[in-house]
């Protein structure tokens, strides 16, 4: 049975001691809840995904919980070492017990020109760190969107994403749907769009590639208001939250909600 997801994006958000502070008090409501349920009850897995700079930090404090709580980096470079003057590697950032790391988020294809062929790479150089897993970042902006494009612009992205892993047996693959218009917008998707689209990828990639875990999770302005309903749905495997998971309590509350399912 797959496992919910729900995700944490920092962003360029928290030093060191603001981890160490927000994380008292996260694990704090965490004991609180573990008390209360039994953890195999809640069948869902937390990540986070804090800057590069605080990536081993945070392991030091998530390590006692790696049974739930998994760490992603928010990024790499496609390389495996070399002249890449402020690239990060995947042997770098596994080493920092990363297993998870985010690919193509829109705010490195729209604001650090990331195509979709780098993407590709990334993807590729995930893989090639064994046990790794990439959560690959899709979705329209609001031009297409009104022009109902939402499905062959994302299947483009999804091709061009997985090209060099087609053919490959690939254990397991997270794709975030993140609409454009919806992240930091205060704009969340329709649960029912969002289950339609989530629908498509799915059928999308189970016809096109061999992925033994695939989990398609939502990004984009997720909130304790509106996170019941969207895990309701049966193609929303989980949740990548921005802005609502800097708060430690308020990402608490959607963890307690999206794992009461
Ligand atoms: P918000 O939750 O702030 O809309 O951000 C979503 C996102 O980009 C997660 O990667």
């Amino acid at each position: 049975m797959k496992k919910k997801i729900v995700a944490a994006n920092f962003k360029m958000n928290k030093t060191d001691e603001d981890i160490k502070k927000y994380f008292a008090v996260f694990l704090d409501r965490i004991n609180g809840l573990r008390n209360k349920t039994s953890f195999n009850d809640f069948d869902a897995e937390l990540i986070f995904a804090p800057p590069f700079t605080s990536l081993s930090e945070t392991h030091k404090i998530i390590e006692p919980y790696m049974d739930f709580i998994k760490l992603s980096s928010q990024n790499i470079y496609s390389e495996k070492s070399g002249a890449y003057t402020g690239e990060i590697s995947i042997d770098m950032i596994k080493s920092c017990g990363c297993v998870y790391s985010i690919i193509g988020h829109s705010e490195r294809r729209n604001i650090f020109k990331e195509s979709d062929e780098l993407i590709g790479k990334k993807i590729e150089a995930v893989y090639s760190g064994g046990g790794m897993t990439p959560i690959l970042c899709v979705g329209e902006n609001l031009e297409i969107r009104k022009q109902n494009g939402q499905e062959k612009f994302v299947e483009n992205q999804l091709a061009v994403g997985l090209n060099y892993i087609k053919g490959r047996n690939i254990p397991s693959l997270i794709v975030a749907y993140e609409p454009v218009w919806a992240i930091g917008t205060g704009m969340p998707i329709k649960a029912d769009d969002g289950e339609a689209m989530h629908g498509f990828i799915s059928d999308y990639i189970i016809s096109s590639f061999s992925i033994g875990e695939l989990r398609v999770i939502y990004g984009g302005s997720v909130t304790e208001a509106n996170i019941k309903e969207l895990m309701g749905k049966p193609h929303i495997d989980g949740v990548l939250v921005g802005g609502a998971s800097l708060d430690p309590q308020s990402f608490h509350n959607i963890f307690k909600l999206a794992a009461a399912q």
